[in-house]
C-alpha cells in the first residue's frame, strides 16, 4: 500500500509542484503556498480514458464526419448562449469561475430551470447547500418542472455512480472546491483533489455525452485555485465577475473550444434571479450627468458588440510636487501615456495637475479605442468645457499624436445611431471603411490637436 503513494508538494496557488518544500513558488512567486499531498504513484484516471479510446481507431477523413445542426442545446438564457459560441455542446465540461457571492449559482439554477423547461433531464449536485437552501434560492426565481432533480454530495464516485445510473443530459457540480476521491488522502479543495475529480467528471462527461457545468471558486488573484491544472482540462472557461456595489454582472469566455473567446454576456442581479441585459450600452449610459465637463462617450468593441460607456476624468491643480493619476475600469499606464502625448503633442500642459479617470458603471476596459474618449474627457476637464451629451468618439492614438484606425468602425456608428446620438468623431483612416451613414454626423480626425479644436470650437 505504501509502496505506491508518494509525497509531493503542491503550490495552493497555481498548482506547481515540486518533490520538496519551497518557501517560494518558482511557477507564480507566491510565498508559503506549498502543501504536502500524497498521491498514489501509479498512473490514475488521465490513463484509463486514453486506454479506452485507444483500442485500435482508424484515422478518418475529416470531411466525411458529419455534424448536426441542432447538436447544441440552448440555455434559454441568451447571453450564456453567445458566450458559449451558440449552446451548450454535448458532453463538454464548462467551468464557471467567480467570486463568491457573484451569482454562479444563480445562473446555473436558472440555466437548470430553463433546461429542464424544455425536455432535458438535469441533475444539479451541491456539496456546498443543502437541498432547502437550494429550495429557498429556487422560490425567488420561479417555478421548476419535474425534469430537474437535486442531489446534495461530494463523494465523486457515488456522484459518478449517480450520473451512469440516471444519465441526465446535463449535470451542474456546485463547486469543484467540495468534491472529494476516496483514493486522495488530502484535503478537499487542495491542487490534487481537484485535479483528480476534474478527471473524473471529465471522464463523465465524456463517456455518457453529459453536458457538464462546474463551478470554481476564484484565488485571491482572481484564477481558479489550481488554475493551470483546471484549465487546461475543461472544454471552456467562463469568468463571472462585477462590481460588487453594482447589480449587473460581465460572464465572459476566457477558454472555448467551441467558439470565440471574446464574446461577453452582461446580466443584472434582481430580486428574482439574474436578469439578461439585451442592451449594455443602454444600461450603461443611463443616469449621465447633463452639462457636465470632463464627460464623453466612448465605444468599445466586446467581441462583436460594440459598448458604449461614459468616460469621465477629472483634472485638478496639484498640491504636491509629484501629481497624482488615479484610474478606475482603465489601464493607468495607458492613461498616463496618454497625458504624455496630450502634453508633446497638443500642448496640454498638464504637468502639475492631478488626473483621475474614471469608466461609469464600474466596467473594467482597456481597449485602445478608448483612448480618444479619454484624452477628451481629460480635456474637457482641464478646459472646463462641456462636450455636448450627445457626441460619441473613438480611435487609438499614437505616440506622434496621430489617431489611428480600430476595426469595426462601421459598427460603433451605428450603435451610437441607434441611441440616439447625433456625432461621432473618429479616425479620418476609417472614412472608407464606414461609408455614408445617414442620420448621423461624422467628424473625421487624424491628429489628436485636430479633435481637441473640434470640441473646443463646438
Ligand atoms: P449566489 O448564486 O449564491 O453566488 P455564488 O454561487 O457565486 O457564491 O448569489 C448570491 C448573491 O446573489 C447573494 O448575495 C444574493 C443575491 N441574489 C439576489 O440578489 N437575487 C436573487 O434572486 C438571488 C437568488 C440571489
Ligand atoms: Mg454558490
Amino acid at each position: 500500500m505504501l509502496k505506491n503513494k508518494k509525497s509531493v508538494y503542491f503550490c495552493q496557488e497555481c498548482g506547481y509542484e515540486s518533490a520538496k518544500w519551497m518557501g517560494q513558488c518558482p511557477g507564480c512567486k507566491a510565498w508559503n503556498t506549498f502543501v504536502e499531498e500524497t498521491v498514489s504513484s501509479k498512473k490514475s484516471s488521465g490513463g484509463s480514458l486514453r486506454t479506452s479510446v485507444s483500442n485500435r481507431q482508424e484515422p478518418v477523413i475529416l470531411r466525411d464526419i458529419s455534424l448536426k445542426e441542432d447538436e447544441r442545446r440552448t440555455s434559454g438564457i441568451g447571453e450564456l448562449d453567445r458566450v458559449l459560441g451558440g449552446g451548450i455542446v454535448p458532453g463538454s465540461l464548462v467551468l464557471v469561475g467567480g467570486d463568491p457571492g457573484i451569482g454562479k449559482s444563480t445562473l446555473l439554477l436558472q440555466v437548470c430551470r430553463n433546461l429542464a423547461d424544455r425536455d432535458a433531464s438535469v441533475l444539479y449536485i451541491s456539496g456546498e447547500e443543502s437541498l432547502r437552501q437550494i429550495k429557498l434560492r429556487a422560490n425567488r426565481i420561479g417555478d421548476f418542472s419535474d425534469k430537474l432533480t437535486l442531489l446534495c454530495e461530494t463523494n465523486l464516485e457515488n456522484i459518478r455512480e449517480v450520473m451512469e445510473r440516471k444519465k441526465p443530459d446535463v449535470a451542474v457540480i456546485d463547486s469543484i472546491q467540495t468534491m472529494f476521491h476516496e483514493e486522495i488522502s488530502s484535503a478537499p479543495g487542495s491542487v490534487s483533489q481537484v485535479r483528480e475529480s476534474t478527471n473524473v467528471l471529465m471522464q463523465v462527461a465524456k463517456g455518457l455525452g453529459i453536458s457538464i457545468f462546474i463551478v470554481g471558486h476564484v484565488t485571491k488573484e482572481g484564477n481558479v485555485a489550481g488554475p493551470r491544472v483546471l484549465e487546461h482540462m475543461v472544454d471552456t472557461v467562463l469568468y463571472f465577475e462585477g462590481d460588487r456595489h453594482a447589480s449587473y454582472r460581465i460572464l465572459r469566455a476566457v477558454k472555448n473550444r467551441f467558439g470565440s473567446t471574446n464574446e461577453i454576456g452582461v446580466f443584472e442581479m434582481r430580486d428574482t434571479g439574474l436578469e439578461e441585459v439585451k442592451n449594455p450600452s443602454e444600461f450603461l449610459l443611463d443616469g449621465r450627468p447633463e452639462n457636465a465637463s470632463g464627460s464623453i462617450v466612448a465605444c468599445s468593441m466586446e467581441g462583436t458588440r460594440p459598448i458604449l460607456v461614459e468616460i469621465q476624468a477629472l483634472v485638478c491643480q496639484s498640491n504636491f510636487g509629484i501629481p497624482r493619476r488615479t484610474t478606475v475600469g482603465t489601464d493607468f499606464n495607458r492613461v498616463n501615456l496618454l497625458m504624455a502625448v496630450l502634453e508633446r503633442k497638443a500642448g496640454v500642459q498638464l504637468a502639475s495637475f492631478d488626473a483621475y479617470v474614471n469608466i461609469a458603471g464600474g466596467m473594467k476596459m482597456t481597449e485602445p479605442a478608448l483612448d480618444l474618449g479619454i484624452c477628451l474627457a481629460i480635456f474637457s476637464s482641464y478646459k472646463d468645457i462641456v462636450i455636448s451629451d450627445h457626441v460619441m468618439a473613438f480611435g487609438e492614438i499614437g505616440l506622434s499624436g496621430e489617431v489611428r484606425a480600430v476595426s469595426m468602425a462601421g459598427q460603433r456608428v451605428q450603435e451610437a445611431k441607434k441611441l440616439g446620438f447625433e456625432k461621432v468623431i473618429l479616425p479620418e483612416v476609417c472614412r472608407a471603411s464606414v461609408g455614408k451613414i445617414d442620420g448621423i454626423e461624422l467628424v473625421y480626425v487624424s491628429q489628436i490637436k485636430d479633435a481637441l479644436m473640434y470640441v473646443k470650437k463646438a
